[in-house]
């Protein structure tokens, strides 16, 4: 009598050797695309110690490809928070700039820069050359824009409405947009679909998975002193910093854009209360729009998968937990993310995430669009975990 003890139901996976080298020329294709530096460019790295140095090469070998000149220059790491006056001739010399840097998006010498015309490409989420592997780096970058795109339709125009987040555990939190602030956070170039550095003053991730935040401070044309009228309670199932999702339903609640309270009785809800209280939403939420980037790696600032969400929360004083467990986070010990895999939110009466799952990614002109690489159901929804 013989007695079966393997069972392989599933494909086997193919010899990477026969897909390799294919999916390195279509990883290659979105990088330099992204990286849409021109001839005459004066590009400008600002780099940190723990990033990969061939990361810095590769930019090198394109930018020299293309007939620019590089410059790079390393603060001791990327939680820079904001621009050193050293820097600023450097910065404002160039016509192009990779970044690393935490204060990239925020810092208001950035945003000048940016308003008369320096494209700016943030590398957070290409800190090693070997991430030109990854299955997120090959995605066509033209279709996490119609994604993007087909995202922004939904949100209502002409009217003001609240963008509301709930989920299963209670979380019932809003957003009030008025068109103004709707105008001014869609006109940015990530919630137009632009992936590329092409722009006149545009900021693009790269890799391009990290998409347009679904409410923040470019709804206010980046001026930080302009109250933003919010309201409500999240419970998140996770945060970056903590090794794996919560167990207990902890409650952040917020009184406007400020949390003011932290409920739960776990070491976690503990550390959470006296890192959160007193800080300010800087994110509500940061949303994935890259199917394939892994749903459950929530480090660096994620998860970037289309409908995960992360709530970005800058911090009323520097956090020990941080400083403890993450001492070479990318982001300085100030900014916490907030985690939710399963979220439901709706603009008005649109609704944009169902449940955790994106509703752009079956919509028929994202569909169409998707036909040109390939299955669009396995482009789409084959997520990876
Ligand atoms: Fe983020």
């Amino acid at each position: 009598m013989s007695t079966i003890n393997t069972f392989t139901g599933m494909p086997i996976p193919l010899a990477s050797e026969i897909t390799h080298t294919r999916h390195f020329f279509q990883a290659l294709d979105n990088f330099t695309r992204t990286m849409a530096i021109r001839n005459g460019d004066r590009v400008l790295v600002l780099a940190d110690p723990l990033l990969d140095n061939r990361v810095i090469d590769a930019v090198m070998g394109h930018a020299k490809a293309r007939g620019a000149s590089v410059r790079v220059y390393m603060e001791p790491s990327s939680r820079v928070t904001a621009i050193p006056d050293t820097v600023k001739p450097l910065l404002q010399d160039a016509t192009f700039v990779v970044s690393t840097w935490f204060c990239s998006i925020i810092d208001p010498f950035c945003i000048d820069l940016r308003r008369k015309g320096q494209r700016w490409v943030k590398i957070t989420y290409f800190r090693n050359l070997d991430l030109l592997h990854t299955e997120q780096a090959r995605f066509p970058i033209e279709l996490v824009g119609e994604i993007t795109r087909a995202t922004a339709k939904r949100y209502p125009a002409g009217v003001d409405f609240d963008l509301h987040f709930t989920d299963e555990r209670g979380s019932d939190f809003r957003i009030s947009f008025t068109p103004q602030m709707r105008e001014n956070m869609l006109s940015t170039n990530r919630w137009r679909g632009k992936m590329t550095a092409e722009e006149p003053g545009c900021y693009v991730h790269y890799l391009a998975s990290h998409g347009p935040n679904l409410w923040d401070h470019n709804a206010v044309k980046n001026d930080l002193s302009v109250p933003t009228k919010m309201r409500g309670v999240l419970y998140p199932q996770w945060a970056v910093g903590f090794a794996e999702p919560f167990k207990e339903k902890i409650g952040v609640f917020f009184e406007g854009e400020y949390v003011s309270k932290v409920t739960g009785e776990s070491t976690e809800a503990a550390i959470l209360r006296d890192m959160l209280v007193g800080g300010r939403m800087i994110e509500g939420g940061g949303c994935g729009f890259n199917p394939k980037a892994p749903r459950h790696t929530i480090y660096p600032a994620g998860s970037n998968a289309p409908g995960a969400l992360h709530f970005g929360i800058d911090l009323a004083k520097p956090a020990d937990y941080i400083r403890r467990t993450m001492p070479d986070w990318e982001e300085p010990p100030i900014h916490v993310d907030l985690v939710t895999l399963d979220a439901t939110v709706t603009a008005g009466d649109a609704k944009l995430i169902d449940k955790g799952f994106l509703c752009a990614l079956r919509d028929a002109e994202v569909v169409a669009a998707a036909e040109c690489y390939g299955d669009p159901i396995e482009l789409l929804e084959a997520q990876v975990y």
